[in-house]
C-alpha cells in the first residue's frame, strides 16, 4: 500500500485507510440510524421490502456505528497513538494490513447478512458464526499488532492512553469468544450453548463490557492523546489517570446485571450490578476531569478551535451520560427508565454525544499530519466549526426528546385508576410519542449533515494535500 504521503518511521498508511472509513461508516450508519428513526415516525416507509423492514436494519445501524464507524476510528487511533508514543513502526506490515482488509469485510459481511435475516438474536453480537470466527482472527492480529509494537518501543514508560487501549483490545477479545459460544447447525445458522437465565446474563455480561470497553475505554485512550495533544498542555494529573484506569477497568465488569433488573436472574446479582455501577461513577468523573481540567491555563483556545470544542464537548457528555447511567441503574429508577426512549436517549448522549464527537475530534487532529500537511492545515477550519454546531445541536435535539418520550412512556404505563385498571392503553403511549420520535429524526438529521460537511472537507484536504506537497511528510518525524 506504497503511496507518496509514506511516513520515513512510521506506518501512517493503515492509519490513514482506518481514517477514511471511519468517515465512510459514520454516514452509513448514521444515515441508516435517521432511515430507522423515519420508520417509527412513518411506519408505512420501506413497509413492501422485507430486506429493510425497522428489525432488519436497527441492527445494521448499530452495526455499521459502533463497529464501523467506532471500530475504525479506535483502529484509526490506536495505530496512531502507539506509534507516535513509542517512537516505534508498527510491529508488522501484514498484520496492518490484514486487519484493515479484515475488519472491512466484516462490516460489508454484515450489512450483507443482517437485512437479509440471519442473526444470532443477541443485541451487538448478532453476527452469524463464520463472521464470528472472522472476528476473531482480526482480533488476535490486531493484539499481535498493537502489543508486539508496544513491546518494540524506544523508551521504558508505556503512555496511559495505551493502557486503555491494551485493556479495550484484551477484554473484546474475552468478551467475544464468551459470548459467541455456538454449536453451529448450518452455514447460517447456530444455538448459543448457554440457554436460559444463564444465557441472559452472559449476553449482557457481553453487552455491557462492549459499552465498557468498546465504546469506553478505547476511547478514553483517544481522549488521553487527543486532548493534550490538541490543548498544547501534558495531561492534568497523570497519577489521577493511573487510579482512573484500574479503578474503571475493574469496576466495569461487574455491571452487566443492571440490564436485567426485575428479570429471572438471582435477585442478589441484580444488586449486585446497581452497587458496582453506582460506584462507576466516581472512576468515570475522575477521567472526564482529569480531561477537562487539561485546559486549565488554555481555555482561551476554545474561541478559535472547532476541533479542541469537539474533545471538550466530548467529555462533557461523557460525564453527562456517566452520571445518568447509574441513576438508571438504580432499580427503582429503572423500574421507569426501562423499555423506553430514556434508554435510548442514554445510549446516544453517550454514542453521538462522546464516542461521535471525540473520534470527529481525533480525526480533524490527524488528517493533516497523515498528509503531510502542518497541524490544524484543514480545507476548511470554517466547516469543521460549523460541523461542531450541527453535531452538538443534533445530539441535544435527539437526547432531550428522549428523555420527554421516556418519561412520558413510563408514567403513562404505570398510571392506574382508582378502580385498578390501566389509565392508558399501550397504543395511546405510542400516539403520544411521535412529536419526540419526528424531533429525534431532526437531530438525527442535522448530525448527519455535520458528517456530510466533514466527507467533503476530508476529501477536498486529501485532494489539496495530494496536489500541493506529498513528501513532506518526510520532515514530519518529530514523535509524541
Ligand atoms: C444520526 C445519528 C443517529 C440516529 C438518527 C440514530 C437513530 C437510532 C434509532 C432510531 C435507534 C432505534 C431506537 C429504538 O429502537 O427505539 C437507534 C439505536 C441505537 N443506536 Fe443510534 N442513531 C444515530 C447514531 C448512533 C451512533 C453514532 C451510535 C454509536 C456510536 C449509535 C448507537 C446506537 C445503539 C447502541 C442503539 C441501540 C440502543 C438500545 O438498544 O438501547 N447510534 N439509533
Ligand atoms: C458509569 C457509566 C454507565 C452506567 C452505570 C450505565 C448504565 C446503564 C443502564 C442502567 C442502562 C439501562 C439498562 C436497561 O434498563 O436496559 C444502560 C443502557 C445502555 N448504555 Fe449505559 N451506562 C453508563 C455509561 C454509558 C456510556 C458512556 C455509553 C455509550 C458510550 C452507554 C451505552 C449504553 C447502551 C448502548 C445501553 C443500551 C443497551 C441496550 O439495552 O441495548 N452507557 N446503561
Amino acid at each position: 500500500m506504497s503511496t507518496a504521503f509514506d511516513h520515513p518511521t512510521y506506518n501512517y498508511s493503515v492509519v490513514r485507510a482506518f481514517t477514511i472509513m471511519t468517515v465512510v461508516w459514520g454516514v452509513v450508519g448514521m444515515a441508516i440510524g435517521v432511515l430507522i428513526a423515519s420508520q417509527l415516525v412513518w411506519p408505512g416507509l420501506l413497509a413492501d421490502i422485507p430486506y429493510l423492514h425497522f428489525g432488519r436494519l436497527r441492527p445494521l445501524h448499530t452495526n455499521a456505528v459502533i463497529f464501523g464507524f467506532g471500530g475504525s476510528a479506535l483502529f484509526a487511533t490506536s495505530y496512531y497513538v502507539v506509534q507516535r508514543t513509542t517512537q516505534t513502526r508498527l510491529f508488522s506490515e501484514v498484520l496492518s494490513g490484514f486487519t484493515f482488509w479484515g475488519w472491512q469485510i466484516i462490516i460489508v459481511a454484515a450489512a450483507i447478512t443482517l437485512p437479509l435475516g440471519y442473526t444470532q438474536t443477541k443485541e451487538y453480537a448478532e453476527l452469524e458464526w463464520p463472521i464470528d470466527i472472522l472476528i476473531t482472527l482480526v482480533w488476535v492480529a490486531y493484539a499481535i499488532n498493537f502489543f508486539g509494537t508496544i513491546a518494540k518501543r524506544k523508551m521504558k514508560h508505556i503512555y496511559v492512553a495505551n493502557w486503555f487501549y491494551g485493556a479495550f483490545i484484551i477484554t473484546v477479545a474475552v468478551l467475544h469468544i464468551g459470548n459467541s459460544a455456538v454449536i453451529p447447525v448450518s452455514a447460517f445458522k447456530s444455538y448459543s450453548v448457554y440457554s436460559g437465565a444463564a444465557d441472559a446474563m452472559v449476553q449482557w455480561w457481553y453487552g455491557h463490557n462492549a459499552v465498557g470497553f468498546f465504546l469506553t475505554a478505547g476511547f478514553l485512550g483517544m481522549m488521553y492523546y487527543f486532548v493534550p495533544k490538541q490543548t498544547g498542555r501534558p495531561v492534568f494529573s497523570y497519577r489521577l489517570s493511573i487510579v482512573h484506569f484500574w479503578a474503571l477497568i475493574s469496576l466495569y465488569i461487574w455491571a452487566g446485571p443492571h440490564h436485567l433488573h426485575y428479570t429471572a436472574l438471582p435477585n442478589w446479582t441484580q444488586s449486585l450490578g446497581m452497587v458496582m455501577s453506582l460506584i462507576l461513577l466516581a472512576p468515570s468523573w475522575g477521567g472526564m476531569i482529569n480531561g477537562v481540567m487539561t485546559l486549565s491555563g488554555a481555555w482561551h483556545k476554545l474561541r478559535h478551535d472547532p476541533i479542541l470544542r469537539f474533545l471538550v464537548v466530548s467529555l462533557s457528555f461523557y460525564g453527562m451520560s456517566t452520571f445518568e447511567g447509574p441513576m438508571m441503574s438504580i432499580k427503582t429508577v429503572n423500574a421507569l427508565s426501562h423499555y423506553t426512549d430514556w434508554t435510548i436517549g442514554h445510549v446516544h448522549a453517550g454514542a453521538l454525544g462522546w464516542v461521535a464527537m471525540v473520534s470527529i475530534g481525533a480525526v480533524y487532529h490527524m488528517l493533516p499530519a497523515l498528509y503531510g500537511m502542518k497541524p490544524g492545515q484543514m480545507y476548511s477550519t470554517r466547516l469543521i466549526n460549523t460541523h461542531f454546531w450541527l453535531a452538538t445541536i443534533g445530539t441535544v435535539l435527539y437526547i432531550a426528546s428522549m428523555w420527554v418520550n421516556g418519561i412520558m412512556q413510563g408514567l403513562m404505563w404505570r398510571a392506574f385508576n382508582d378502580d385498578g385498571s390501566l389509565t392508558y392503553t399501550f397504543v395511546e403511549a405510542v400516539d403520544a410519542s411521535y412529536p419526540g420520535w419526528f424531533v429525534r429524526v431532526l437531530g438525527g438529521a442535522v448530525f448527519l449533515l455535520g458528517m456530510l460537511l466533514m466527507s467533503y472537507n476530508t476529501y477536498m484536504t486529501v485532494r489539496q494535500a495530494s496536489k500541493s506537497e506529498p513528501n513532506s511528510l518526510k520532515t514530519d518525524a518529530q514523535p509524541a
